[in-house]
């Protein structure tokens, strides 16, 4: 699909996010081997949490309404087939960790993207730990109990750091997770609210084998991730304001928030009740004042790894050079997203260089439309969209469909902005 997007008046109105799909993700998985019932409310309705609970009934768990009956630990059976995980690198390397420790082997396979990406990050952890790992195609589990291991990890990754968790909690003798820098906790918090034994400390995470998870009840916050389009879209478009409820604030997925706010964007964060560990909130975001551009280094790009497509975006609009760098992991994510978002954006007349690890981006530039090319990426459709409303005439986005893996209804909610409902 080929979506069209002209050039924007203000965006008005409320927008109700989809659930998160990190911790969407995660609910299924551990909701599937806790010992009894879970319930689960505002799952994302996106395609890659469909393609984990897809996996997950294909091993036995039944998931309906809401509902997630739990087998236990020890309850999961062999599929009749390989598991299709889609486009979703979450599905393909936690369920990795989670299936490398039982007793039958599985094999996870995935479209031409998933396909492309490495899953050598967690084979080499998990065969450290004594289990069958094999790739391509990634085949594991089947093999002895596992034991624990200490990991110190070479890039700063949270599928892998859960993924090795995951089978930390089947292993004899604690698992610890050493991160080159700090990523998203939220395994970390589901697995405490579920009763696990773990420990965090700075950059580090020690789980112990766990016997039984206890069931869990969680309204899912909604995705920050989601957020930042609007967030971006909205502060730079004249005239705008947008409210977000109920959106997850996690500090380890808030700093893109943080650093709008330091560049001039006018953004307003007021906090709920936190939902089974997970602090929440709402956002609301006005016309920005004095811009100033950003600079990112590695930490940073990990805090804000799947919003860094629309910042580049928003770095076209800030006076002087924006300067990411540090964010090499974009290259091995659904497209290589340095080269895509440079291409899409100097094509409408920004001015990006592309580094090996992130992008120099001079601003303010005026923009053009163009057509462009998602590449199948679902962020880069979304970044592109905003790019489309900031721009004048007209943007035509290729593989605009995509916005179904993380934003189902995204291109409506788009509409619905515009038209100030
Ligand atoms: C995710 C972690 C991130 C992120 C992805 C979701 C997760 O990937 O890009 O969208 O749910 O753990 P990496 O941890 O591989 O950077």
């Amino acid at each position: 699909m080929i979506a069209t997007v002209t050039s924007a008046g203000p965006l008005r109105g409320e927008v109700i996010l989809p659930g998160d799909k990190s911790i969407s993700h995660r609910a299924l998985m551990l909701g599937g081997i806790a010992g009894g019932e879970s319930r689960v409310r505002g799952l994302s309705q996106g395609a890659d949490v469909a393609s984990t609970a897809s996996c997950m009934r294909a091993l036995g768990v039944e998931i309906a309404d809401g509902r997630i009956g739990g087998v236990g630990m020890r309850g999961l059976r062999a599929a009749s087939g390989p598991l299709d995980c889609g486009n979703s690198g979450t599905t393909m390397r936690l369920l990795a960790g989670l299936l490398a420790a039982q007793p039958f082997a599985s094999e996870l396979t995935g479209d031409e993207s998933l396909s492309r990406r490495p899953m050598d990050r967690v084979v080499e952890p998990l065969r450290r730990m004594g289990a069958r790992a094999d790739w391509p195609p990634l085949r594991v589990g089947g093999g002895e109990e596992l034991r624990g291991i200490e990991f110190q990890a070479p890039v700063a990754s949270a599928q892998v750091k859960s993924s090795v968790l995951l089978a930390g909690l089947y292993a004899d003798g604690p698992t610890e997770v050493v991160e080159p820098v700090a990523t998203r906790d939220h395994t970390e918090r589901m697995l405490r609210a579920m009763g696990a034994d773990i420990q965090t400390g700075d950059r580090r995470v020690r789980v112990a084998r766990t016997e039984r998870l206890q069931p869990i009840d969680i309204d899912v916050p909604r995705d920050v991730s989601a957020a930042s389009f609007w967030l971006v879209a909205a502060g730079l478009i004249r005239g705008s304001r947008v409210r977000m409820p109920g959106v997850g604030l996690n500090r380890t997925r808030t700093g893109f928030v943080e650093l709008l706010r330091r560049s001039g964007f006018n953004v307003v964060v007021s906090a709920d009740p936190d939902a089974a560990g997970e602090p929440v909130g709402t956002i609301e975001i006005g016309a920005a004042g004095e811009l100033r551009p950003l600079t990112i280094e590695a930490q940073t790009a990990a805090e804000m790894i799947d919003e860094l497509p629309v910042l580049a975006v928003a770095a076209t609009q800030l006076p002087g050079t924006s300067t990411v760098r540090g964010a090499a992991e974009l290259r091995v994510k659904e497209s290589d997203r340095i080269a895509a978002m440079a291409e899409a954006l100097n094509a409408m007349g920004a001015d990006v260089t592309v580094l090996d690890d992130g992008w120099l981006i001079k601003g303010p530039r005026h923009l053009e439309g163009a057509r462009v090319d998602s590449k199948g990426d679902h962020r880069i459709a979304m970044a592109m969209a905003v790019a489309g409303m900031m721009a004048d005439g007209t943007t035509q986005i290729e593989g605009a469909d995509s916005v179904d893996i993380s934003y189902p209804g995204f291109w409506d909610q788009l509409d619905a902005l515009r038209r100030g409902d």
